[in-house]
């Protein structure tokens, strides 16, 4: 018999579990070509060439594959701190920056320094519900929070779930899935905040940024600095959405130097990436992207697919917020009912997710990062679900 709660959590996350296995069904049965997936943010696009030529440049290096300090190599951590430093217009040093196995890698060894057992962490929905078993892993709770309309979080919200056991508030801009990027004086306005409450609970609520989707954003759109309008911040964020390379697991935290208890902190983050089993980052992998700070896959590409998807789906009566950034689209279920919509889209043979995998069960989310012959073979079916939904 396995672990009762490991039993609890594959019921709970059984519908991903589900989309997975009709998909793969669905593509035995009418061949890949005949099937949309837009399911899972499993980047289509290549890398970019540079990242190859780079990694063969590494691979053939004469050098050793050994441990090294649990952080990472000291001249990688500091070219990614260098680069960090401009996006959080904050001065980072090498010192201040864990690379890890991934963002998930990163939220793992920093929950797992800041929870005691029972604590909770809050997070604004609709966002990425790994967080869950995140917390839970390490004996604490994730709590959600509403975010607004516009899928901009609610500070006032966020403070009202505040309490003498909220260790760290999570935020993900731009998001997944919504691809809502927080505007400045939102993250100024939050800052504020858990200053605010911090020293009214006397503790210290840390904010928790995972930005892996950073560079992948629309339209001129920068997404803001959040270690600049707090201290007591930590970055997660990883390669694996900009380079596309989710599979190489290569990332980094990267805390406030101003941050309270910064020593026990940078040092607990440090001791959980070993103690977690990931011992460090993968050696190649940061020994190449230290020389692609900065380099990201074509946006364009992406660009060209959100609209794409966006013109087709709006003039078939969808509604959605264009996203600003990410590969993902937001879209409202006909009838608030995601579970309908998305079965209406099986039968299509399209993919998608339903949005009560991120707290939000009146959307369902469309990954874009597919091949543009994937998007322009599925409006059809998209047409066809949204006339039995009744929408046109
Ligand atoms: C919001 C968010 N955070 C974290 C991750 C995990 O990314 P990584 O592959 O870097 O662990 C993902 C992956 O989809 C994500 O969407």
């Amino acid at each position: 018999m396995i672990s009762k709660r490991i039993n609890e959590m594959m019921e709970t996350s059984s519908f991903i579990r589900k989309m997975f296995e009709t998909g793969s069904e669905l593509k035995a049965k009418y061949g890949a070509e005949n099937v949309f997936d837009f399911s899972l943010g499993n980047p289509h696009a290549l890398p970019p060439e540079n990242f190859n030529s780079v990694l063969l440049k590494k691979a053939a290096d004469k050098t050793r594959h050994a441990y090294m300090p649990n952080a990472g190599y000291p001249d990688v951590r500091q070219k990614v701190a260098e680069f960090a430093s401009t996006e959080q217009q904050k001065v980072l040093s090498g010192d201040n920056v864990v690379m890890t196995s991934g963002a998930g890698g990163a939220l793992n060894a920093v929950l797992k320094t800041l929870l005691n057992p029972g604590d909770t962490v809050i997070a604004s929905t609709p966002c990425f519900m790994e967080y869950k078993f995140y917390c839970d892993n390490h004996g604490g709770s994730l709590v959600l929070v509403p975010g607004k309309k516009d899928f901009n979080i609610d500070v006032e919200n966020i403070e009202g779930a505040i309490t003498e056991k909220t260790a760290a508030v999570i935020i993900n801009s731009p998001n997944n899935p919504s691809g809502r990027v927080y505007p400045e004086e939102t993250i100024i306005a939050l800052g504020r905040m858990l200053k605010k409450k911090s020293s009214e609970i006397g503790r210290t609520v840390y904010l928790i940024s995972d930005e892996p989707y950073r560079k992948i954003v629309y339209d001129g759109i920068t997404v803001p600095p959040v270690l600049k309008h707090y201290n007591n911040a930590i970055i997660c964020t990883s390669y694996s959405k900009d380079l596309s390379i989710p599979g190489e697991r290569i990332g980094y935290a990267a805390v406030n130097p101003d941050a309270e208890d910064y020593d026990n902190l940078i040092n607990g983050i440090i001791l959980c990436n070993r103690i977690l089993g990931y011992v460090n980052a993968p050696a190649l992998m940061q020994r190449t992207i230290a020389e692609l700070q900065g380099v990201s896959v074509d946006i364009n590409l992406y660009k060209k697919k959100r609209d794409m998807l966006a013109g087709g789906l709006k003039e078939m009566g969808y509604e959605f917020r264009i996203p600003e950034g990410t590969f993902y689209l937001l879209v409202k279920a006909p009838g608030g009912d995601d579970m309908k919509m998305v079965d209406l889209l099986l039968q299509e043979k399209i993919l998608t997710v339903p949005g009560r995998g991120f707290g939000v069960p009146e959307y369902f989310r469309i990954a874009f990062c597919v091949d543009e012959n994937v998007i322009s073979g599925a409006m059809d079916g998209f047409r066809r679900a949204a006339e039995k939904a009744g929408m046109l």
